[in-house]
């Protein structure tokens, strides 16, 4: 067999792998190339063909002759990951793409290797006289690859289609990183490799988070001396933000031990390993009221957990998880963690909520302090995704009690 590029190879494999385990995350299955470089390229086609998959399936549609009947999943995936880096990156030569996407069906479905030979050549032929696919006729779903259901929610939600498109084009913009230093001011990450080989990262002198993360962050009424429990804390970045801003005493929780152990990571490079003032507890935050006394903290944050609808930018394989049933499940988990996290609230303190999230039902848990009059809302803030400049979708509310 001729040779394959790793990079094309890689790319197929964490496919696969991702399709039968839905559930998991793509950079878990993209690992093992020794050159950056090829694992750069395995990434940027694998992210791209889960941004554009629906635009993809189409382009590749035009050239089966049995319309409906289904590929073989590996050579369907052979297909995407080929058609999007002849349409979206430049630099790769199409006679390489080719050559690898037969090499590669030949080794998964030799059977269908003349078949993905002939739609290749026949889309370059296409493309040469003048064919563009986006100036097609495309329906919202494959301009910009969301599924149906959650498209519909995109339009029950917000019921304004200048904002549909505008969410529909954030989630497939190219995202970017930004840096919180330990001063509260913040910077876009142009190269994430040399920030985190620089001096400033490894002394934990500054730290990855997203904007609309700090501006959470920021959102909270923190003092020195206070004592305030961070529910759902891991990875840590909003409790690290808090630390930054006060001298407070602080109880960082979270469910998942896994997660637990990247925050004590992340904690420990940032100088906080064994420090005096932060106690780190696995808890389910739905039985926090048996974990602490009653009315024992000024600042509960919760950052509960949720859809991640915000978020689809910088994970777009979120979108094909997202079922319309599961905003009812997180709602109900988030009720039952604040109202166990607002009996630990004392006189005057805050409950800062938020989700990384802007449907409706996610919000809904925050009734529970709107119908109780012991509740001041102080603060409350909802944003789109892309609807404030590199801000990611989400919302948060701070209350105070009375
Ligand atoms: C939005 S993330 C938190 C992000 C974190 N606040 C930060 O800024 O880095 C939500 C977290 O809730 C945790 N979680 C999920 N269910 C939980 C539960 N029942 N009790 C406590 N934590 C839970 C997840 O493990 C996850 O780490």
């Amino acid at each position: 067999m001729a040779k394959v590029s790793p990079a094309r190879a890689l790319a197929l494999k964490a496919l696969l792998a991702w399709r039968q385990d839905p559930e998991s995350h793509l950079e878990q299955h993209l690992k093992g190339l020794p050159d950056p470089k090829d694992l750069d390229l395995a990434y940027t086609i694998c992210r791209g063909v889960l941004k554009e998959k629906t635009f993809l399936q189409k382009v590749v549609g035009r050239y089966l002759v049995r319309k409906g009947k289904n590929l073989p999943l590996p050579v369907e995936l052979i297909l995407l990951l080929s058609v999007y880096q002849r349409l979206f990156l430049e630099k790769i030569p199409q006679y390489a793409i080719v050559s690898d996407a037969v090499e590669l069906c030949k080794e998964k479905k030799p059977a269908f290797s003349n078949l993905v030979n002939a739609i290749l050549r026949n889309l370059e032929r296409d493309l040469e006289s003048g064919f563009d696919p986006t100036k097609e006729p495309l329906s919202l779903e494959e301009r910009y690859s969301h599924p149906k259901e959650l498209i519909d929610l995109i339009k029950e939600e917000t019921k304004d289609e200048a904002l549909i498109e505008q969410i529909l084009k954030w989630d497939n913009a190219k995202p970017k990183a930004f840096l919180r230093r330990k001063n509260g001011s913040h910077e876009e990450c142009l190269d994430v490799k040399a920030v985190v080989q620089s001096d400033d990262f490894k002394n934990g002198k500054i730290y990855f988070m997203q904007l609309w993360s700090q501006s959470v962050a920021n959102a909270a009424p923190v003092k020195d001396g206070d004592q305030v429990l961070d529910l759902c804390a891991a990875p840590g970045g909003k409790s690290l933000a808090l630390l930054d801003r006060a001298k407070i005493k602080l109880t960082a929780c979270d469910f998942s031990e896994t997660r637990l152990a990247q925050l004590k990571e992340n904690f420990a490079r940032l100088g906080y390993a064994n420090a005096p003032n932060i106690t780190i507890k696995q808890l389910d935050a739905r039985n926090a009221d048996q974990a602490f006394p009653p009315a024992s903290f000024d600042l509960v944050l919760l950052d509960a957990p949720c859809s991640s609808l915000g978020t689809i930018q910088r994970n777009p394989e979120l979108r094909w998880r997202f079922k319309l049933e599961q905003l009812a499940e997180y709602a109900a988990l988030q009720k039952s963690i604040l109202q166990a996290a607002k009996t630990l609230v004392a006189p005057q303190g805050y409950l800062l909520y938020a989700v990384c999230s802007f449907a409706k039902a996610e919000r809904e848990a925050t009734d529970l302090l709107r119908q109780d009059k012991t509740w001041t809302l102080v603060k409350e803030k909802l944003t789109y995704p892309g609807e404030q400049d590199s801000f990611d979708g989400g919302y948060y509310s701070l209350w105070q009690k009375n």
